[in-house]
């Protein structure tokens, strides 16, 4: 009865994550997606909590043993563990600024691996102890427990990475060793050799020894593929990341018998893998090279340096070219987020609705640090969803648009893409902002974006920069519209 209670429960909370993955999916469901993942996981905690694994005798079957002095023990240590995790984590989510959030999401997949892997160890000497006093086979769970550690020694070390890279503590350009592939090649070999030894090994300590080794070698191909993924390939190596962790998820369930582990683990890697396949679209890349470790990585041939004359537009000129404008599109990018410029931004954008302009925002899949990063800030400062385009959506529009306005984008709207094949960033889909009649571009110097690669539509004809702080500078532009 009991234990059929859980499993009732662990179904509906894997209803509930289906639900707020589909109500992830929109903008205008994301608040309720959102809701229905908190009470999805507040159901499954409580239901692992008092599940045969946890509770010593049967509890399962009698709701009384709870009571005993033994399984109070055990809340205890249980309890005590989560409240300190939760209060480091509601402290840390608080103090998060938007910028922030892909650095603290590649930290949190780091954790998935990490658990991935202490769970592997534990299923790997419990699984030992029991063939030891049962006897019998136990080449599945021995597999279950090779490959968990393997997906979460890459997921760990490769998130590491990861969060440094973002966070600007490692080089964002790839690392790139003589013969690199052949590396990761015979890491992956050498890893299913081991697979082969740790399987057919005759005692728990040899197979021990096999298991460490791999572990080893899996925390350096972590180390050793993200760091040769460069600059502009990081969104699909979060994404990876993310689905990664979701395997390394589900193997845990697998070890742990957890079937809501093996489902929760299978809809986030699954996920993960159709965003990595988004990304990897939006930017003209496969997934094979970025995995690979490919682009970015032609580091000598990135170029910062100036290309030209380049012409500047004070603030009171924008807003001189924003009254005699009829369209106007807005394209937000990385600086955006970090001068927290959405809100005079939506101020703007109202006041030109006011006077009858048609203003649109024009949304780049990679534009800024994570996915989905500038709907959010834009959500946060009302801007409504109808004006905010898709790049599909919009990039035909731009040759009949008067103004643009790029505020802190930078790679998303860098012409070589299209121009240049030897740029780093070549065949990757960008706004066609130049095409427009005026592009204004709000950024602090005329340094490059995140791939590090110079933007000759700093120099077009029609372009003019208008430096400082994009929050300082729109604010500006609307005293002046005044
Ligand atoms: P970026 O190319 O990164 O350029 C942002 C620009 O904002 C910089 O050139 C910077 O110029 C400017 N900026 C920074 N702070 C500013 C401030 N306070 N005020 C005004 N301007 C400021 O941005 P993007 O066009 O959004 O492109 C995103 C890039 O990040 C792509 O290369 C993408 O591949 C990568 N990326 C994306 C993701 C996801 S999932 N979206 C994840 C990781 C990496 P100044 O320094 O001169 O001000």
């Amino acid at each position: 009865m009991f234990h059929g209670l859980i499993t009732v429960a662990y179904i509906v909370a894997a209803l509930l994550f289906i639900l707020s993955l589909a109500g992830l999916s929109k903008q205008e469901s994301a608040k309720k997606g959102n809701i229905f993942g908190i009470v999805g996981m507040i159901i499954a905690l409580l239901a692992t909590l008092v599940s045969a694994g946890v509770i010593k005798g049967s509890a399962t079957e009698y709701a009384g043993y709870f009571l005993e002095t033994e399984n109070l023990r055990i809340f205890g240590y249980i309890l005590v563990a989560m409240v300190v995790g939760g209060l480091i984590g509601v402290r840390l989510a608080l103090k998060v600024e938007m910028t922030g959030m892909p650095e603290l999401v590649a930290c949190l997949h780091s954790f998935v691996g990490l658990a991935a892997v202490l769970v592997g160890y534990n299923s790997f000497f419990k699984t030992s102890l029991e063939a030891a006093v049962h006897g019998g086979s136990v080449t599945l769970e021995l597999t279950e427990v090779f490959l968990g550690v393997f997906i979460g020694a890459v997921t760990f070390t490769g998130s590491i990475i990861a969060f440094g890279k973002l966070r600007g503590i490692i080089s964002s350009s790839a690392l790139s060793l003589p013969g690199k592939h052949w590396w990761n090649l015979l890491a992956i070999v050498a890893s299913v050799v081991l697979m082969g030894f740790f399987l057919s090994a005759q005692g728990a300590s040899d197979s021990l020894v096999f298991l460490i080794v791999m572990t080893v070698i899996a925390f350096v191909l972590g180390l050793h593929m993200v760091s040769s993924i460069g600059g502009a390939d990081m969104p699909v190596v979060i994404s990876m990341l993310n689905s990664y962790s979701g395997w390394a998820t589900a193997a845990a369930g697998f070890m742990l018998s957890n079937d809501l582990l093996i489902v929760t683990g299978a809809l986030v890697g699954s996920s993960g893998a159709i965003l990595s396949y988004i990304m990897c679209k939006a930017m003209n890349r496969s997934f094979i090279s970025v995995i690979a470790g490919g682009f970015g990585n032609e580091g000598a041939a990135v170029s910062t340096e100036e290309e030209g004359e380049y012409r500047e537009m004070n603030p009171e000129e924008v807003a001189e070219a924003l009254k005699q404008s009829e369209s106007v599109v807005i394209v937000p990018g990385y600086g955006m987020a970090v001068a927290q410029a959405q809100y005079p931004v939506a101020d703007i954008t109202r006041r030109l609705k006011e006077k009858g302009v048609n203003v649109r925002f024009a949304i780049h899949p990679v534009a800024g640090r994570l996915p989905g990063h500038m709907n959010v800030l834009l959500a946060e400062a009302k801007v409504p969803y109808d004006i905010v385009l898709e790049m599909d959506e919009i990039n035909e529009d731009f040759p009949g648009t008067d103004t643009v306005l790029v505020i802190g984008a930078n790679d998303t709207v860098n012409p070589s893409a299209q121009d240049d094949p030897s740029s780093p960033i070549a065949g990757m889909p960008v706004l066609e902002v130049w095409k427009a009649n005026t592009v204004v571009i709000f950024k602090r110097s005329m340094n490059a974006g995140y791939a590090g690669v110079g933007n000759p539509l700093f120099y077009k004809e029609n372009s003019y920069m208008c430096f400082g702080d994009a929050k300082a500078t729109v604010d500006k532009i609307l005293l002046a519209m005044q």
